[in-house]
């Protein structure tokens, strides 16, 4: 009866030339400038839901639209199932390192290089084509399916839990499956147990009124980038843990049996190392790299501003100095929390000659999956028939905040099951999907609707 793989082998091509289009509008929600392009991407999205079938609105909201779509004919029987991602992209900075331009998609080796190929918009669109292969291929689809596409999970999804609640009768559903994340290794399909949270702050230190000459005046007066230095250094011990007093508190100690399982996966060290570049690797002491990546909580400098960067020397005493940094959460770490411990900490160790100001950026809590129940094995069973290969069991170390909202405001357990290749250079540049991921992704999430049915 089902002629999914027939439908998707003839499409095929086409489903290629439609994702390059919709890789080519530079959707980047940071950038007020591409505020049109996030209107194209919104409306070109609600079309290709209409081309397969699904009823589709663009839904504004205070930032960038939520693209809702909807196919209800499985009747009040059957399961339904929430499909989220996002159609905005990270920007494409640097530019001179990309090797095609960011957005003009180009295929190099099979592979599929442009922003946003693997994060999100090359999975979210084979979403669309599973979706379009059932209902266009085989004529049905045996279970109810609401598609949430937003533009701003890039930016920290600021309107989207409001979106969730308000809509929350329209969004009711058994179970939330997304794809947005990575495969363990290329050819290996994986399910997550887990993702990590995000705390991300903005440390200012204000010293003088103004820059000084540091002759004149260094040695008498605090510099603020002597005290950021310090402040930052002050976050780390040496064997690799975060020194804030109570950080650990709520970290969660994962079951042997997933130690194991993370211990059991064919973990490539070389591979790694390849991947990262860097002359050496470093982290928690106790812990491997997949625990250190995946199921414990981090700090990092993600930018530091300060003073004369420019050619040669300049001897000034500035003013003023900023740090980004951002914590990777745990399980059952909350982001507020860790705030407060935060400004509790630098509180103790700055001096009271500098002004110390601490903005919240973003926040998202951490996610444990429920490994069980018929979503789950429907997943595995489809994921193997597509792959020919079952799928191992992952954590994943980047976040996706409003997971834990979906939970909880839907009452749905959620899905992870990731197309992207590893070391996929989100938000780098030279962005890339294997064109056999998405169109094994398109097989396996059509089997999945299957295997419900
Ligand atoms: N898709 C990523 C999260 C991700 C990355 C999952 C790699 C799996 C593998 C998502 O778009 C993202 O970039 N999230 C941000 C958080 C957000 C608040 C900006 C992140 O993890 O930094
Ligand atoms: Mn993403
Ligand atoms: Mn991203």
């Amino acid at each position: 009866m089902t002629d999914l793989n027939g439908y998707i082998d003839r499409e095929m091509s086409r489903f290629r030339e439609e994702l390059f289009e919709f890789l080519r509008i530079p959707s980047v929600s940071a950038r007020s400038e591409h505020d049109g392009d996030i209107q194209e991407a919104a409306v070109w999205v609600a079309d290709r839901m209409r081309d397969a079938g699904l009823s589709a609105s663009v839904i504004e909201t205070p930032g960038h639209p939520v693209v809702l779509g909807e196919w209800k004919e499985a009747g009040p029987e059957a399961p339904t199932l929430l499909i989220y991602g996002h159609y905005d992209v990270q920007p494409p900075e640097p530019l001179a390192e990309w090797k095609s331009p960011a957005f003009e998609p180009t295929v190099r080796d099979g592979n599929l290089f442009a922003r946003g190929a693997s994060d999100d918009k090359g999975q979210l669109f084979l979403h669309i084509k599973a979706l379009e292969a059932q209902l266009k291929g085989t004529g049905s689809l045996p279970v109810n399916v609401v598609m949430v596409a937003e533009g701003e999970e890039e930016i920290g999804s600021p309107n989207l839990v409001p979106f969730v609640e308000s809509h929350r009768e329209r969004l009711a559903c058994d179970a939330v499956v997304i794809s947005d994340s990575s495969m363990f290794a290329q050819g290996i399909p994986s399910l997550l147990f887990s993702l990590r949270g995000l705390a991300y702050f903005e440390i200012h230190v204000q010293g003088p009124a103004g820059d000084l000459h540091s002759g004149t005046y260094g040695g008498a007066v605090v510099n603020p980038g002597n005290v950021l230095a310090h402040i930052v250094d002050s976050l780390k011990n040496d064997d690799g843990s975060v020194a804030i007093p109570g950080f650990y508190d709520d970290v969660m100690d994962w079951e042997e049996k997933t130690r194991q399982a993370i211990r059991d996966l064919p973990f490539d060290m070389a591979e790694f190392e390849a991947e990262v570049g860097a002359p050496g690797l470093d982290g928690e002491k106790g812990f491997s790299v997949l625990e250190r990546l995946w199921i414990r909580p981090t700090c990092d400098v993600n930018g530091l501003l300060c003073g004369y960067t420019g050619e040669g020397a300049k001897t000034v005493l500035p003013a003023r100095a900023m740090a980004k940094v951002s914590f990777r959460l745990v399980p059952d770490q909350n982001p507020d929390r860790v705030g407060e411990l935060l400004r509790a900490h630098i509180a103790r160790v700055a001096p009271p000659e500098v002004e110390v100001k601490i903005e919240d950026l973003h926040g998202g809590r951490p996610w444990k999956a429920e490994l069980e129940g018929s979503f789950f094995e429907a997943a595995q069973a489809a994921l193997r028939k597509a792959f020919g290969t079952p799928p191992v069991l992952t954590g994943e170390g980047g976040s996706i905040p409003i997971v834990v909202d979906f939970q909880e405001i839907l009452e749905a357990p959620v899905l992870l099951m990731g197309f992207a290749p590893p070391g996929a250079n989100m938000h780098a540049p030279n962005e890339w999907i294997p064109l056999e991921n998405f169109e094994k992704g398109i097989r396996a999430v059509a089997q999945f609707y299957a295997e419900l049915g």
